[in-house]
């Protein structure tokens, strides 16, 4: 399988100001230094805990956001240097979905007019195209043509998400970030949800990120899986092998609070990892994890483990790993 995004050393860091001269005094540091590809037709899931990234990594390859460093190449474009035009056109083969696309849909547009937008704002077609484009893809996302002329307010939570993936679509895309797209909705919604995107990704040979910190969620659409943890990324692996045969301490710890299907119960990470999560703006040293890790060693309080590829394609950054600890 071929490439089409591969990440490298990506940082974001934002300013923390304070005083009266409204000063810098620090950083947030969102996404510190982390690497990875997607493929050409897989889904890669990026989940983690609140605050660990995972919106600011999907924000920086869309170019919402500007990198603080590193690189991001997609179909040999440099992301991080596109000019502003540039950044049109990858928008065009960039397509976000929102967790909430009533947030995102202009209330006081017919849901015509919501999915006619992109096609404008790219000049794609004339107005008969468009309209016929419109109506193909009403049916695509398995809504009727007879919803065209209606609101999003007139839809419920799933109708409204399949309204925002239509839209994503309408460019034609070939990577789709999908930031917690199921997260919003009812659990027998998210997986006709998830079924739809499984479906369009096969029909429109569709490349995702799929971003969300439930692990249920993720691994039912996922090929491959990353986990983040405070702004780093901890390992990366097919999505099979993660869940059967985590190495990193912290992906043992999220997978064993897992099966929480009850949405009123909420996760039980804090218990199994013990105490809360750093604050980005003050990251512990050396490994990140290290002050919830059950296996910290002397190294882990001093060294940040290099994220690197201990069985063909299972990357791992901990020091548990690495050749001359084992020895
Ligand atoms: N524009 C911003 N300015 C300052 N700090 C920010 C900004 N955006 C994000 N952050 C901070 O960066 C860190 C990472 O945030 P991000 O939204 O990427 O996390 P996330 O993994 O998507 O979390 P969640 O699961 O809650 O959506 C957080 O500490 C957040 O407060
Ligand atoms: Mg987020």
């Amino acid at each position: 399988m071929s490439t089409l995004v591969e990440v490298k050393n990506l940082k974001k860091y934002f300013p923390i100001t304070g005083g009266v001269l409204d000063r810098k005094i620090g950083d947030i540091k969102a996404v510190d230094n982390i690497s990875f590809t997607i493929r050409k037709g897989e889904t890669l899931g990026l989940v983690g805990e609140s605050g660990s990234g995972k919106s600011t990594t999907g924000r920086l390859l869309l170019r919402l956001l500007e990198a603080t460093d590193g690189s991001i190449t997609f179909e040999e474009k440099e992301v991080t240097k596109l000019s502003t035009k540039e950044v049109k056109a990858l928008r065009e083969d960039m397509q976000l979905i929102f967790q909430d696309p009533f947030a995102s849909l202009n209330p006081r547009h017919t849901v015509e007019k919501i999915l006619e937008e992109p096609l404008i704002v790219h000049k794609k077609g004339t107005k008969e195209e468009r309209k016929k484009m419109v109506r193909k893809m009403i049916e695509v996302v398995g809504l009727d043509s007879y919803h065209l002329k209606r609101y999003p307010h007139q839809f419920s939570g799933g109708q409204r998400q399949r309204i925002g993936i239509a839209r994503a679509l309408m460019t034609q895309p070939k990577l789709i970030i999908a930031d917690e797209p199921v997260s919003a909705l009812d659990v027998s919604i998210q997986s006709q949800v998830l079924n739809l995107l499984k479906d369009l990704q096969e029909e429109f040979k569709l490349t995702y990120l799929f971003i969300a910190h439930d692990l249920s969620v993720v691994r039912q659409i996922s090929d491959r899986v990353g986990v983040m943890y405070l702004g780093t990324l901890v390992e990366l692996t097919d999505a099979e092998k993660l869940y059967e045969k985590p190495l990193h301490p912290y992906t043992e710890a999220l997978l064993s609070a897992v099966p929480i299907p009850d949405p009123e119960v909420k996760s039980q990470s804090e218990d199994v990892l013990g105490g809360e999560i750093p604050s980005p703006s003050n990251p512990p040293k050396g490994c990140v994890f290290h002050t919830r890790c059950k296996a910290c060693m002397e190294i882990c309080k001093k060294v940040r483990p290099e994220f690197k590829e201990m069985e063909p394609g299972h990357y791992v950054a901990c020091h548990l790993y690495e050749e001359d600890m084992q020895h």
